[in-house]
Protein backbone atom coordinates (compact mmCIF):
# COMPACT_ATOMS: atom_id res chain seq x y z
CA UNK A 1 0.00 0.00 0.00
CA UNK A 2 1.28 3.52 -1.02
CA UNK A 3 1.45 6.07 1.44
CA UNK A 4 3.00 9.49 -0.58
CA UNK A 5 2.33 9.69 -4.47
CA UNK A 6 3.35 12.24 -6.44
CA UNK A 7 1.90 12.67 -9.80
CA UNK A 8 3.18 14.51 -12.74
CA UNK A 9 1.15 15.28 -15.93
CA UNK A 10 2.68 17.00 -19.07
CA UNK A 11 0.53 17.66 -22.74
CA UNK A 12 -0.22 14.07 -23.64
CA UNK A 13 -2.82 14.00 -20.72
CA UNK A 14 -4.96 16.45 -22.55
CA UNK A 15 -4.07 15.41 -25.90
CA UNK A 16 -7.37 13.07 -25.35
CA UNK A 17 -9.47 16.13 -24.58
CA UNK A 18 -8.63 17.65 -27.97
CA UNK A 19 -5.47 20.03 -27.35
CA UNK A 20 -2.39 19.52 -29.65
CA UNK A 21 0.91 18.79 -27.47
CA UNK A 22 3.94 20.30 -28.35
CA UNK A 23 6.08 17.84 -29.52
CA UNK A 24 4.18 15.08 -31.01
CA UNK A 25 3.12 15.61 -35.04
CA UNK A 26 1.55 18.59 -35.79
CA UNK A 27 2.36 20.06 -32.28
CA UNK A 28 2.40 23.29 -31.37
CA UNK A 29 6.12 23.88 -31.57
CA UNK A 30 6.49 22.63 -34.96
CA UNK A 31 4.25 25.61 -35.94
CA UNK A 32 5.79 28.26 -33.74
CA UNK A 33 8.86 29.05 -32.94
CA UNK A 34 9.69 28.51 -28.81
CA UNK A 35 12.89 31.43 -28.82
CA UNK A 36 9.39 34.07 -30.71
CA UNK A 37 6.56 33.10 -27.85
CA UNK A 38 7.77 31.18 -25.45
CA UNK A 39 10.77 33.41 -23.80
CA UNK A 40 10.99 36.77 -21.81
CA UNK A 41 13.32 37.65 -25.04
CA UNK A 42 10.54 37.19 -27.53
CA UNK A 43 8.24 38.50 -25.62
CA UNK A 44 9.99 42.02 -25.27
CA UNK A 45 10.76 41.78 -28.88
CA UNK A 46 6.93 41.75 -30.10
CA UNK A 47 4.54 41.73 -27.39
CA UNK A 48 1.71 41.50 -29.54
CA UNK A 49 2.68 38.69 -31.25
CA UNK A 50 2.87 36.84 -28.00
CA UNK A 51 -0.40 37.84 -26.93
CA UNK A 52 -1.86 36.92 -29.75
CA UNK A 53 -0.56 33.40 -29.27
CA UNK A 54 -1.76 33.57 -25.70
CA UNK A 55 -4.94 34.71 -26.57
CA UNK A 56 -5.50 32.22 -29.19
CA UNK A 57 -5.06 29.70 -26.86
CA UNK A 58 -7.00 30.72 -24.19
CA UNK A 59 -9.87 30.88 -26.44
CA UNK A 60 -9.36 27.33 -27.69
CA UNK A 61 -9.21 26.09 -24.40
CA UNK A 62 -13.20 27.65 -23.96
CA UNK A 63 -14.31 25.74 -27.06
CA UNK A 64 -17.17 23.39 -25.55
CA UNK A 65 -16.21 20.74 -27.13
CA UNK A 66 -12.89 20.75 -24.99
CA UNK A 67 -13.59 18.68 -21.91
CA UNK A 68 -11.88 16.74 -19.20
CA UNK A 69 -11.20 13.02 -20.18
CA UNK A 70 -11.07 9.68 -18.17
CA UNK A 71 -7.02 10.14 -17.21
CA UNK A 72 -8.10 13.86 -15.31
CA UNK A 73 -10.92 12.17 -13.56
CA UNK A 74 -9.52 9.33 -12.38
CA UNK A 75 -6.61 11.87 -10.96
CA UNK A 76 -9.15 13.61 -9.57
CA UNK A 77 -11.02 9.66 -8.11
CA UNK A 78 -7.47 9.15 -6.97
CA UNK A 79 -7.41 12.58 -4.57
CA UNK A 80 -10.76 11.98 -2.80
CA UNK A 81 -10.34 8.46 -2.17
CA UNK A 82 -6.60 8.12 -1.65
CA UNK A 83 -6.24 7.61 1.95
CA UNK A 84 -2.48 9.00 1.99
CA UNK A 85 -0.88 12.05 0.71
CA UNK A 86 -0.86 13.08 -3.13
CA UNK A 87 0.30 16.05 -4.94
CA UNK A 88 -0.52 16.47 -8.54
CA UNK A 89 2.16 18.25 -10.38
CA UNK A 90 0.96 19.39 -14.01
CA UNK A 91 2.78 21.11 -16.47
CA UNK A 92 0.01 21.70 -18.74
CA UNK A 93 -1.54 25.36 -18.65
CA UNK A 94 -4.52 24.12 -19.16
CA UNK A 95 -7.41 23.76 -16.42
CA UNK A 96 -8.62 20.54 -17.34
CA UNK A 97 -7.55 18.70 -13.73
CA UNK A 98 -9.50 21.77 -11.91
CA UNK A 99 -12.83 21.49 -14.69
CA UNK A 100 -12.24 17.27 -13.21
CA UNK A 101 -12.19 17.93 -9.98
CA UNK A 102 -8.84 18.20 -9.05
CA UNK A 103 -8.26 20.62 -5.68
CA UNK A 104 -4.77 20.43 -4.43
CA UNK A 105 -2.21 20.59 -7.91
CA UNK A 106 0.56 22.80 -8.62
CA UNK A 107 1.04 24.50 -11.94
CA UNK A 108 4.68 24.40 -12.36
CA UNK A 109 4.40 26.09 -15.64
CA UNK A 110 1.66 28.87 -14.95
CA UNK A 111 -2.05 28.62 -16.28
CA UNK A 112 -3.46 29.93 -19.38
CA UNK A 113 -6.85 31.52 -17.48
CA UNK A 114 -4.41 33.96 -15.79
CA UNK A 115 -1.95 37.04 -16.49
CA UNK A 116 0.23 38.07 -13.52
CA UNK A 117 1.49 41.86 -12.66
CA UNK A 118 5.43 42.00 -13.93
CA UNK A 119 5.90 44.40 -11.27
CA UNK A 120 4.02 43.04 -8.08
CA UNK A 121 3.57 39.17 -9.37
CA UNK A 122 0.50 38.89 -8.68
CA UNK A 123 -2.13 37.14 -10.66
CA UNK A 124 -5.26 37.74 -12.04
CA UNK A 125 -7.72 35.77 -13.65
CA UNK A 126 -8.41 37.03 -17.17
CA UNK A 127 -11.78 38.74 -17.84
CA UNK A 128 -10.41 39.59 -21.54
CA UNK A 129 -7.92 39.03 -23.57
CA UNK A 130 -4.07 40.21 -23.23
CA UNK A 131 -3.62 44.17 -24.42
CA UNK A 132 -2.25 47.31 -23.57
CA UNK A 133 -5.83 47.63 -21.68
CA UNK A 134 -5.49 44.58 -19.89
CA UNK A 135 -3.72 45.96 -16.51
CA UNK A 136 -3.05 45.33 -12.98
CA UNK A 137 -5.04 46.54 -10.15
CA UNK A 138 -2.14 46.19 -7.29
CA UNK A 139 -0.17 49.23 -8.82
CA UNK A 140 -0.06 52.80 -9.65
CA UNK A 141 0.38 53.58 -12.44
CA UNK A 142 -1.16 49.72 -13.77
CA UNK A 143 0.95 47.90 -15.86
CA UNK A 144 0.27 45.50 -18.32
CA UNK A 145 -0.47 42.24 -17.39
CA UNK A 146 2.04 39.60 -19.04
CA UNK A 147 0.72 35.91 -19.19
CA UNK A 148 1.33 33.26 -16.14
CA UNK A 149 3.23 31.25 -17.96
CA UNK A 150 6.79 30.09 -17.40
CA UNK A 151 8.85 30.96 -20.39
CA UNK A 152 11.98 29.28 -21.46
CA UNK A 153 14.83 30.43 -19.38
CA UNK A 154 12.41 31.06 -16.50
CA UNK A 155 12.12 29.39 -12.90
CA UNK A 156 9.03 26.87 -12.47
CA UNK A 157 7.02 27.92 -9.68
CA UNK A 158 6.85 25.76 -6.49
CA UNK A 159 10.27 23.83 -7.16
CA UNK A 160 10.63 23.64 -2.91
CA UNK A 161 7.47 21.88 -2.26
CA UNK A 162 7.76 19.33 -5.04
CA UNK A 163 11.46 18.47 -4.02
CA UNK A 164 10.13 17.88 -1.02
CA UNK A 165 7.11 15.46 -2.18
CA UNK A 166 9.79 14.36 -4.60
CA UNK A 167 12.03 13.15 -1.84
CA UNK A 168 9.89 11.77 0.59
CA UNK A 169 6.62 10.09 -2.29
CA UNK A 170 6.63 5.98 -2.48
CA UNK A 171 4.97 6.19 -5.63
CA UNK A 172 5.64 8.65 -8.53
CA UNK A 173 4.12 8.63 -11.67
CA UNK A 174 4.36 10.60 -14.96
CA UNK A 175 1.82 10.48 -17.56
CA UNK A 176 1.70 11.85 -21.09
CA UNK A 177 5.19 14.34 -20.91
CA UNK A 178 8.03 13.89 -23.83
CA UNK A 179 10.62 14.27 -20.28
CA UNK A 180 12.66 16.69 -22.13
CA UNK A 181 12.21 19.89 -20.51
CA UNK A 182 13.79 20.16 -17.40
CA UNK A 183 13.65 20.81 -14.19
CA UNK A 184 10.24 18.26 -14.76
CA UNK A 185 12.34 15.59 -16.79
CA UNK A 186 14.88 15.30 -13.69
CA UNK A 187 11.95 13.84 -11.30
CA UNK A 188 12.31 10.47 -11.55
CA UNK A 189 16.00 10.37 -10.74
CA UNK A 190 15.42 12.23 -8.23
CA UNK A 191 12.13 10.18 -6.83
CA UNK A 192 14.35 7.05 -7.56
CA UNK A 193 17.45 8.08 -5.71
CA UNK A 194 15.21 8.65 -2.66
CA UNK A 195 13.28 4.77 -3.02
CA UNK A 196 10.12 5.51 -4.67
CA UNK A 197 8.50 3.33 -7.78
CA UNK A 198 8.64 5.56 -10.44
CA UNK A 199 6.29 4.34 -13.45
CA UNK A 200 5.31 5.88 -16.55
CA UNK A 201 2.46 6.08 -18.52
CA UNK A 202 2.81 7.02 -22.22
CA UNK A 203 1.42 6.72 -25.59
CA UNK A 204 4.94 5.34 -26.85
CA UNK A 205 7.04 2.82 -25.90
CA UNK A 206 9.34 4.10 -23.54
CA UNK A 207 13.07 4.96 -24.58
CA UNK A 208 15.75 2.57 -24.19
CA UNK A 209 17.45 5.01 -21.54
CA UNK A 210 14.63 5.13 -19.83
CA UNK A 211 15.04 5.65 -16.23
CA UNK A 212 11.48 5.35 -14.74
CA UNK A 213 11.03 1.53 -13.69
CA UNK A 214 7.70 0.17 -14.92
CA UNK A 215 6.20 1.59 -18.25
CA UNK A 216 2.49 1.02 -19.82
CA UNK A 217 2.21 1.91 -22.76
CA UNK A 218 -1.14 3.42 -24.15
CA UNK A 219 -3.97 6.23 -24.26
CA UNK A 220 -3.72 7.95 -20.89
CA UNK A 221 -7.48 8.01 -20.87
CA UNK A 222 -8.19 3.97 -20.80
CA UNK A 223 -4.79 3.53 -18.52
CA UNK A 224 -5.31 6.01 -15.82
CA UNK A 225 -9.03 4.61 -14.34
CA UNK A 226 -7.39 1.05 -14.42
CA UNK A 227 -4.03 2.18 -12.59
CA UNK A 228 -5.86 4.15 -10.16
CA UNK A 229 -8.30 1.75 -8.94
CA UNK A 230 -4.83 -0.39 -8.79
CA UNK A 231 -3.31 1.81 -6.26
CA UNK A 232 -7.13 2.16 -4.72
CA UNK A 233 -7.36 -1.37 -4.18
CA UNK A 234 -4.10 -1.35 -1.91
CA UNK A 235 -2.10 -3.12 -4.56
CA UNK A 236 1.84 -2.20 -5.33
CA UNK A 237 2.18 -1.58 -9.18
CA UNK A 238 5.20 -4.12 -9.54
CA UNK A 239 4.12 -6.61 -7.57
CA UNK A 240 2.22 -8.63 -10.19
CA UNK A 241 4.18 -7.46 -13.25
CA UNK A 242 1.97 -4.16 -13.51
CA UNK A 243 -1.59 -6.13 -14.33
CA UNK A 244 -4.25 -3.66 -13.88
CA UNK A 245 -7.24 -3.59 -12.05
CA UNK A 246 -10.39 -4.54 -14.33
CA UNK A 247 -11.88 -1.41 -15.92
P1 LIG B 1 5.36 17.04 -25.19
O1 LIG B 1 4.56 17.51 -26.37
O2 LIG B 1 6.81 17.26 -25.22
O3 LIG B 1 5.12 15.47 -24.98
C1 LIG B 1 3.83 14.92 -24.97
C2 LIG B 1 3.97 13.45 -24.63
O4 LIG B 1 2.67 12.91 -24.49
C3 LIG B 1 4.69 12.62 -25.69
O5 LIG B 1 5.67 11.82 -25.05
C4 LIG B 1 3.57 11.74 -26.29
O6 LIG B 1 4.05 10.46 -26.67
C5 LIG B 1 2.62 11.64 -25.11
N1 LIG B 1 1.20 11.42 -25.48
C6 LIG B 1 0.51 11.95 -26.52
N2 LIG B 1 -0.78 11.56 -26.48
C7 LIG B 1 -0.92 10.77 -25.38
C8 LIG B 1 -2.01 10.06 -24.78
N3 LIG B 1 -3.24 10.09 -25.31
N4 LIG B 1 -1.77 9.33 -23.66
C9 LIG B 1 -0.51 9.28 -23.12
N5 LIG B 1 0.55 9.92 -23.64
C10 LIG B 1 0.36 10.67 -24.75
O7 LIG B 1 4.68 17.71 -23.90
P2 LIG B 1 5.28 17.89 -22.43
O8 LIG B 1 6.20 16.77 -22.08
O9 LIG B 1 4.16 18.20 -21.54
O10 LIG B 1 6.70 24.02 -21.37
O11 LIG B 1 6.15 19.20 -22.64
C11 LIG B 1 6.84 19.74 -21.53
C12 LIG B 1 6.90 21.23 -21.65
O12 LIG B 1 7.45 21.59 -22.92
C13 LIG B 1 5.57 21.94 -21.64
O13 LIG B 1 5.05 22.14 -20.36
C14 LIG B 1 5.90 23.25 -22.29
C15 LIG B 1 6.73 22.72 -23.46
O14 LIG B 1 7.64 23.58 -24.00
C16 LIG B 1 6.60 25.34 -21.35
O15 LIG B 1 5.87 25.95 -22.10
C17 LIG B 1 7.47 25.97 -20.31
Amino acid sequence: MYRRIVILTGAGISAESGISTFRDQDGLWEKHHIEDVATPEGYAKDIQLVERFYNLRWQDLQRPEILPNAAHQALAKLELEFEGELLLITQNVDDLHERAGSLRMIHMHGELKKGRCPKSQQTFVLREPFGEDNCCTCCIPAMRLRPHIVWFGEMPFAMDRIHDALDECDLFIAIGTSGTVYPAAGFVDTANHHGAQTVEVNLMQPDPHSQFQYHFTGKAGEIMPKLVDTILNGNILGANKCKLAQA
